[in-house]
């Protein structure tokens, strides 16, 4: 390696890996050889990343069995790891059983990583038993504060959570992260330099940007969803690919996201499996 590529921030960010307990399958798909080719993947093509982040949607139904599965197939990875929760986790049953897991002082799974001058800031946005994500006072100030450091650290700032701030103009905005506008305030107010926002959730890949700030998403271990922009009636399309996880690169002035697909077969799914994508709402806006 040469002194550039030492220097170089490789951070690997999984998501909606959606286990279930072994041998059980959500519509069709079975989510656990899934994450096993996942990790397969990282261990072939980038054993030299500095930090592995799973933003959450561990599990399909929070099942005990299920976090002990996620814990087994990541075993087969050396690199440094990170988990975060989704709507889909319940915090009590993760940490209940969580082996070392990333907590904030409030009791958040929440957490920072300071790497080749940038901070790696994991905010946890689930709230059990909610299928939107929200960041309440507590969080928000944890955020701040976090975010000062990094500023006067002079550190970049990558920041990654579950559900997707930005507006996609898709359904899934109606269960996006709630009030979005008062974590932006806190970005905003921060100063901190945020070269990249990435979270899960909406189970898509798109990059764009949210309050002028970069902001992609990724796709996750189980099924995706076509484009389904506001105006569109009908069915949404699922397909049982890709599967992918995000590949960021940065050597502080050059950020680039990559999405690395493990599993690219695009078939569409029976639109059955799928009733709630039928007639949809979108977000309204106030
Ligand atoms: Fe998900
Ligand atoms: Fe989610």
């Amino acid at each position: 390696m040469d002194i550039y590529t030492d220097n170089l921030l490789k951070l690997i960010v999984m998501s909606d890996i959606h286990l279930l307990p072994k041998g059980d399958v959500a519509r069709g798909l079975d989510t656990a050889p899934r994450f096993m080719r996942a990790i397969q993947s990282v261990n072939t093509l980038h054993k030299d990343a500095d930090l592995c982040v799973f933003a959450g949607d561990i599990t399909e139904k929070s099942d005990v069995d299920a976090y002990k599965l996620f814990d087994e197939i990541r075993a087969g990875n050396d690199l440094p790891q990170r988990v975060l929760l989704g709507n889909h986790d319940d915090r009590d049953i993760y940490l209940e059983h969580a082996n070392n897991p990333m907590l904030d002082e409030n009791g958040f799974v929440a957490g920072f990583n300071d790497i080749k001058g940038h901070r790696i800031l994991m905010l946890d946005s689930s709230e059990p038993g909610e299928k939107r994500g929200d960041l309440c006072e507590q969080r928000l100030e944890w955020t701040s504060e976090r975010l000062s450091e990094a500023k006067a650290q002079d550190l970049k700032v990558i920041l990654v959570l579950h559900h997707n701030p930005c507006a996609l103009q898709m359904p899934v905005d109606t269960y996006r992260l709630a009030a979005p506008e008062k974590l932006l305030k806190v970005l905003h107010a921060s100063g901190a330099d945020i070269i990249q926002i990435i979270a899960g959730h909406c189970h898509i890949t798109t990059a764009g940007s949210w309050g002028g700030y970069p902001s992609a998403t990724i796709s996750g271990n189980q099924h995706s969803v076509e484009p389904f922009l506001r105006g569109r009636t009908g069915q949404q399309d699922c397909y049982e690919a890709p599967a992918q996880y995000a590949v960021i690169m940065s050597d502080g002035v050059n950020c680039a996201v990559h999405f690395q697909c493990y599993v690219n077969e695009s078939k569409i799914m029976n639109p059955e499996l799928f009733p709630y994508k039928l007639d949809q709402k979108f977000e309204i806006f106030d």
